[in-house]
């Protein structure tokens, strides 16, 4: 991603209406799923950490998308989870909030949960490790800074010190992208909005939707940029369970098709 390509957003209006887009819409998504639906487990050919069940590794940390309340997992992304395990025939069972940057490895290397739900946007290097279903969001990446910081553009963040969640694609952006930065990582993406509050760092690199979402608590914060990024999230499968797949494919296109997806859509995402 070149910096240069990066879309300057002038008018504060115009950048409070890009803000609110989420790009998550029952239109997207590419539509190679196979017709049955139902079966579960071994019927459907797929294999199961655990029989009649769908168990989903996540980092819970990531509102609207995955999060806790109490200890208890919502958000979008825990809906559709929920709607697709429903779709298959099967429960749903979130695992304990799991590292970001251990989730791609803990599907690679199987035995612990079916699928990785974090968020997580396609890319070459996590497509080496698994297989991914079809895309069901599209964000952009976003800067946020303290509102009496002064800074108004990421130029102005040349030389200074970037907070992002560890392996994630906004400290792969930040890195890259602004001059002479220093990118801190953090496991938890609550821990780098505290750190952009105490003056340890002086912006946070995260996906415009997550950034939103932040902002609303931590009011003293705001977001200055979108950055066009066009990244894709899907669910990661291991490459050993292909049919898994393809089942929830054919869910997600399901789900699509019968309203339920833009149902939680409208719930968590506008
Ligand atoms: N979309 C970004 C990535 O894939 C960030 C995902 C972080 N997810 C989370 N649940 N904390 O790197």
């Amino acid at each position: 991603m070149n910096i240069k390509k990066v879309v300057a957003l002038a008018a504060a209006g115009a950048l409070a209406a890009s803000l609110a887009l989420f790009g998550c819409s029952s239109g997207g998504g590419t539509d190679d799923a196979t017709k049955d639906k139902g079966a579960s487990g071994a019927d459907a050919g797929y294999a199961l950490v655990n029989d009649g069940k769908l168990t989903v590794a996540a980092s819970l940390d990531f509102p609207p998308f995955e999060n806790l309340n109490g200890d208890k997992p919502e958000g979008f992304a825990v809906d559709l989870m929920n709607l697709l395990a429903e779709e298959m025939g099967l429960e749903c069972n979130y695992l304990p909030s799991t590292k970001f940057d251990t989730i791609v490895p803990l599907i690679k290397s199987g035995g612990k949960a079916d699928v990785g739900v974090s968020s997580i946007t396609i890319n070459d290097d996590r497509l080496e490790k698994v297989d991914f279903t079809d895309v069901y969001c599209d964000v952009n990446q976003s800067i946020t800074v303290l509102k009496t910081s002064g800074i108004t553009d990421v130029a102005q963040l040349e030389g200074k010190k970037i907070g992002a969640q560890s392996g994630t694609t906004g400290y792969e952006w930040a890195a890259e992208n602004i001059k002479d930065s220093e990118v801190i990582g953090f496991d938890e993406m609550t821990a780098v909005f505290l750190a952009l509050q105490s003056g340890q760092i002086d912006g946070v690199a995260v996906d415009l939707p997550v950034a939103n979402y932040y902002v609303r608590t931590y009011t003293d914060c705001e977001v200055i940029k979108e950055i066009p990024t066009g990244e894709q999230y899907g669910i990661a499968v291991s490459k050993d369970n292909p049919e898994l797949t393809k089942a929830l494919n054919t869910a997600l296109k399901a789900v699509k098709d019968n309203g339920k997806y833009d149902e939680i859509v409208a719930k968590w995402l506008q």
